[in-house]
């Protein structure tokens, strides 16, 4: 039997990359076990889809803390108290210091809204449609210091048609990322994949920078 691998998942908002994992755990001897699922909003819808698949909630609401530091140690200890061999950031809307990101290195994984390098940051399927690009999608990658930085492991692309919304392009988004973040999470749970100084490892080859394209239709 293989081992098992421990996840805390960390989210912000609506959670359906939480429920594409959950589900994904259910199928063919995952070797992941989500222990907790930790919100810093404790309206985040995420927090009543993990209820209710039975996993353990915690909020901790970074308005109760002086500052950033202050804020992500109390997360870490929340967290910490799991002993997670991965903490998964899906959907969480809170930049984290360097000191978090140093502590979970190699086992932090985020899933960001763009074909990484291209549009880091917020509102990135309006930025996309403003800028006229032909082609969007989503990135897996480890988290580093830099916001939305750190070696990329996996991308899915869309593309975008000329009557598309920043919505509909969201939907498209999302559901890639549906895929392509569990896809990940699992390459991860089987030992499959680790972070090799600045770069991404997959089954002992390195990645290229943009990752491993998987084609989602
Ligand atoms: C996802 O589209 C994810 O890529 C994005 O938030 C959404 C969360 O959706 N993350 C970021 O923008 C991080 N920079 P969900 O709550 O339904 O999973």
């Amino acid at each position: 039997m293989q081992p098992t691998c421990s996840l805390v998942l960390l989210l912000s908002g609506s959670g359906s990359n939480l429920q594409a994992l959950i589900d994904d755990l259910e199928r063919n001897n995952h070797p992941g076990r989500l222990k907790a699922v930790i919100s810093n909003r404790a309206d985040a819808f995420g927090l009543t889809r993990a209820r209710e698949a039975g996993i353990e909630t915690h909020v901790v609401d970074h308005r109760d803390y002086a500052d950033r530091l202050a804020f992500d140690r109390a997360l870490m200890a929340v967290i910490d108290g799991y002993h997670p061999d991965l903490v998964v950031l899906a959907g969480f809307m809170r930049i984290l210091s360097a000191t978090f990101v140093a502590h979970y290195r190699g086992r932090l994984l985020n899933v960001h809204p763009s074909l990484l390098p291209k549009y880091k940051g917020l509102d990135t399927h309006a930025r996309v449609l403003e800028a006229g690009d032909p082609l969007h999608g989503c990135s897996v990658h480890f988290v580093t210091e830099q916001l939305d930085g750190g070696a990329v492991i996996a991308q899915a692309s869309v593309d975008v048609l000329a009557d598309d919304t920043a919505e509909r392009l969201a939907l498209k988004v999302h559901q890639r990322e549906h895929i392509l973040y569990p896809a990940v999470i699992r390459w991860f749970a089987e030992g499959r994949l680790r972070l090799n100084a600045e770069d991404a490892m997959l089954d002992g080859v390195l990645l290229p920078p943009s990752g491993k394209m998987i084609d989602i239709t």
